[in-house]
């Protein structure tokens, strides 16, 4: 039975594609290869995605609704990986209209193609920028807390994503999972995301710009573990009515100084460090309570950052030379 992954050429799509096709899945991947990031980085996953035979790439817009559920006919999947869309809380700020197309037309074109095709079940990408600015407390954010004060349009475009598949679920009684990633992290990942871009300015000289003044927390979570749980999660179908909304991060948070000094023992280098204040769209902390999660599909993510970092550099300096 096939499954269609939507943003295969993308970071997390690439690795879940790849888990998917390992254990013997037919996968069909979509993708608009938009250049919001190095161009080269896209067209390198898709090549390896398609060294296996049980692989096709499909380049596409998934807000063209007619053509992606062809395509869902075409192929006689009836388990979907939404994971297509357009990420990064900064840009938001800058180019919202795109957030407009990609998350909202493409959720819906998602949607309607799940509800047409009678999909069996549809997994898809929520973030923690749903729980908006908190500090770092005691305890994990739950599934149960506000999620009704988005400091992005990326955040609100999440939250509506969720509310868009609860009404879908209502109506149509499509099975349907969310999940609330925590910053995900791992070799061949995203060049807008910090561990990345600093990667970059300290190999060559460059100074990094340290957001917060330094005061920042994440949870970071490594890839593997991410599609872990999304495989966890999608051979575990919702009920039709009740759509689930799942955090999955790694439920370690670490400073952004702490993650800083982990990339410079990774790379052997210090960074030059220019502190600057908090940026628009920005969040404090983030913090993954996965007890939900775990009791689901004994969730339990393995890799601490220590571990992952130099994973990544590794990575790096393979890909870059
Ligand atoms: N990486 C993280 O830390 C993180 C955190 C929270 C949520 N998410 C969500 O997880 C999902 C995957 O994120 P990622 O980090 O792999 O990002 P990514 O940008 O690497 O992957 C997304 C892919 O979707 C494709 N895409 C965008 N718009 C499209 C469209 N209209 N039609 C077809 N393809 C389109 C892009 O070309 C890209 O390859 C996204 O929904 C993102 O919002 C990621």
């Amino acid at each position: 039975m096939t499954v269609i992954v939507t943003g295969a050429a993308g970071f997390i799509g690439m690795h879940v594609a790849e888990r998917l096709l390992e254990r013997g899945e037919t996968v069909v991947g979509v993708d608009n290869f938009n250049t919001y990031y190095d161009p080269a980085l896209k067209p390198a996953r898709a090549e390896r995605l398609e060294r296996h035979p049980a692989f096709r790439m499909v380049r596409m817009d998934i807000a063209e609704a007619e053509a992606f559920e062809a395509l869902v006919r075409e192929t006689g999947a009836k388990r979907i990986v939404h994971l297509a869309a357009q990420a990064g809380v900064r840009y938001s700020i800058e180019n919202p209209f795109a957030y407009e197309r990609a998350n909202l037309a493409g959720h819906l074109s998602v949607l309607e193609a799940a509800r047409r095709t009678e999909a069996e079940h549809l997994v898809y990408a929520s973030s923690s920028s749903v729980y908006g600015d908190r500090p770092l407390a005691g305890q994990g954010f739950s599934e149960d807390d506000p999620t009704d004060s988005p400091v992005s349009l990326y955040a609100a475009t999440k939250k509506a994503n969720e509310l868009m598949s609860a009404s879908y679920a209502n109506l149509y009684g499509i099975p349907q999972s969310g999940l609330r990633f925590f910053t995900v992290y791992g070799p061949w990942g995203r060049p807008d995301m910090a561990y990345f871009s600093f990667t970059q300015k300290i190999l060559a000289g460059e100074p990094i710009e340290v957001f917060g003044e330094g005061r920042m927390a994440r949870d970071f979570t490594y890839v593997d573990d991410i599609v872990d749980g999304i495989i966890g999660v999608l051979d575990c179908p919702a009920e039709p009515q009740a759509p689930r909304v799942l955090n999955i991060g790694d439920s370690r948070p670490v400073g952004l100084m702490d993650m800083i000094s982990t990339l410079e023992a990774a790379l052997g280098r210090e960074a030059i460090k220019v502190f600057r204040p908090m940026q628009p769209g920005d969040v404090t902390a983030t913090y993954a309570d996965v007890a939900k999660l775990n009791a689901l599909t004994g969730y339990d993510p393995k890799v601490k950052l220590e571990d992952g970092i130099p994973r990544f550099v590794e990575w790096y300096r393979g890909f870059y030379g």
